[in-house]
């Protein structure tokens, strides 16, 4: 099946997907995007999505480049067209295309809007939550709003290659103050010696993720006790569990930080039941 991408209203082959040389997503990163996990071809949590893309465009001063309803429709006819049952849907918006200046373009310049869709194979992903990751520490060298979901990833990157080249499959970023921002791709998150759950606070620093939003909703329906507070590389070693979250991980356990094994060195409880639990929390529409 000839797969297609979303560009500026034109559903197109990969081979012909191309956006313009000067787009400022292409120069300088001037672009914001979401990832939206499909599941059973509905889209999970997409309110939340929805909100989050309109903040980190609010932030950035890019108008919105069409309607909610002609979003979600592009939205669905993107997974519809690629017949994605089980996967992610990533759309981009860029401030658009101009000749290559600091100044920003004009008003009234079009956004650039990417829209494409991917499959996964959810077995796959089970064996990998079965096992639990690997993660490794390392500094976060991002800028100082990475709670705007931008495309500006290259730290991100880096971070991922590192993390790989240490055999592990996500970097934990850490601040100057030695406390765990987030993950390069995922919101981190611990279960301390007492039981409690703990994730750091939302701010300039760190994306608040869906799915972390999500998985306080469950935390709240199970009525397990959870602290909003910063922890260090140390605490995590410490710790009686490890997770991570995103759109496109869900709830994954965490094995191992750094090269210490992490309790039992198998996924802990609260994070397999958050796993479980967490598609009947989240929200999910066709
Ligand atoms: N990453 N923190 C960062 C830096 C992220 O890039 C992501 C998401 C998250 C989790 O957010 P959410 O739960 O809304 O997915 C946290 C996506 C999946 C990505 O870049 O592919």
């Amino acid at each position: 099946m000839a797969r297609v991408i979303y560009v500026n209203g034109r559903y197109l082959p990969y081979a012909q997907a191309g956006v313009h040389a000067e787009d400022r997503g292409f120069q300088f990163a001037d672009a914001v995007y979401e990832v939206i996990e499909v599941r059973g071809g509905r889209l999970i949590d997409e309110p939340r999505h929805v909100a989050r893309l309109a903040r980190s465009l609010g932030e950035l001063g890019i108008a919105a480049p069409m309607s909610p309803r002609a979003l979600a429709n592009v939205l669905r006819e993107t997974i519809r067209r690629n017949r994605v049952v089980h996967g992610v849907v990533y759309l981009q918006v860029s401030r658009g295309a101009g000749p290559r200046d600091f100044a920003m373009p004009p008003a009234g310049t079009e956004p650039t809007v990417v829209c494409l869709a991917r499959s996964s194979r959810p077995e796959a992903q089970e064996r990998a939550a079965e096992h639990g990751i690997r993660v490794v520490t390392m500094p976060d060298i991002r800028w100082g709003r990475s709670d705007i979901k931008t495309v500006m990833l290259l730290p991100a990157c880096l971070a991922k290659a590192a993390a790989a080249g240490a055999g592990a499959k996500e970097a934990w970023l850490v601040d100057r103050d030695g406390y765990v921002t987030e993950g390069a791709s995922s919101n981190a998150w611990i279960v301390d010696a007492s039981g409690q759950l703990v994730t750091r606070h939302v701010d300039d620093n760190i994306l608040a993720g869906v799915t972390r939003a999500t998985v306080l909703d469950a935390i709240a329906r199970e009525g397990y006790e959870v602290s909003i507070r910063p922890f260090t590389p140390e605490d995590a070693y410490a710790a009686r569990e490890a997770f991570i979250t995103s759109a496109s991980n869900t709830v994954m356990p965490v094995v191992e930080i750094d090269g210490r094994v992490i309790a039992s060195g198998r996924p802990g409880g609260l994070s397999r039941r958050l796993r479980q639990i967490f598609h009947q929390v989240a929200t999910a529409s066709s």
